[in-house]
């Protein structure tokens, strides 16, 4: 009669392994979290194209707006108004990854912008509110308000991008210089 308890107790550890998250799920998540459930299905056929097949010359350090959940060209005071203190919303920039944008206080915003992508297996990080941290759901991994890791098993902090408003609208471009949380050469460049 153990035999069979065995079993059945391998198979649960099985199931847990099969949660590592891959690049299907990743994006899958990606889309979730910046779109909800109402999502056009439009919008996600859209979103894999472009993540497919990258705008022309967009290569190097030039910079992209960023999107909200419909595909739409982020306004800064639009979405400042939308998403206040100490709400941190995502939106797709650089290579169509989610990336968070900070309002302050002051109702401006930060001028850098936290790649939401976790650095172990590639999960969303949702920043909780309450810890005012990044908390990965996927394995626990932890980063502080500005996106440096402080627990495993992620090895690096959540990379960073450039903020600007050029003609109000965000645009995010690569943080190409040294990670201010870290004083070392970006890893992401
Ligand atoms: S993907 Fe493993 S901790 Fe985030």
């Amino acid at each position: 009669a153990a035999v069979p308890a065995r079993a059945s107790l391998s198979m649960g550890a099985v199931g847990a392994d099969d949660f590592v998250p891959d690049m299907q799920r990743r994006t899958i998540m990606n889309l979730v979290l910046l779109g909800g459930a109402g999502v056009p299905v439009l919008w996600l056929a859209g979103g894999y194209i472009y993540f497919l097949v990258p705008p022309g010359g967009g290569g190097g350090g030039a910079g992209v707006t960023a999107r909200d959940a419909l595909g739409a060209d982020v306004m800064a005071a639009k979405w400042i108004a939308a998403n206040p203190y100490p709400g941190r919303a995502l939106v797709e920039g650089l290579k169509g990854d989610a990336h968070y944008l900070i309002v302050k206080e002051d109702k401006t915003l930060y001028d850098f912008a936290i790649n939401a992508v976790c650095t172990h297996l590639g999960c969303v990080v949702p920043f909780n509110r309450a810890q005012l941290k990044y908390i990965c759901p996927c394995h626990g991994s932890q980063y502080d308000f500005n996106g440096k890791v402080i627990r495993g098993p992620a090895p690096l902090s959540l990379a960073l991008a450039h903020v600007n408003d050029v003609d109000g609208k965000v645009v995010l471009s690569p943080w190409t210089e040294t990670d201010f949380r870290t004083d070392l050469a970006p890893w992401w460049k």
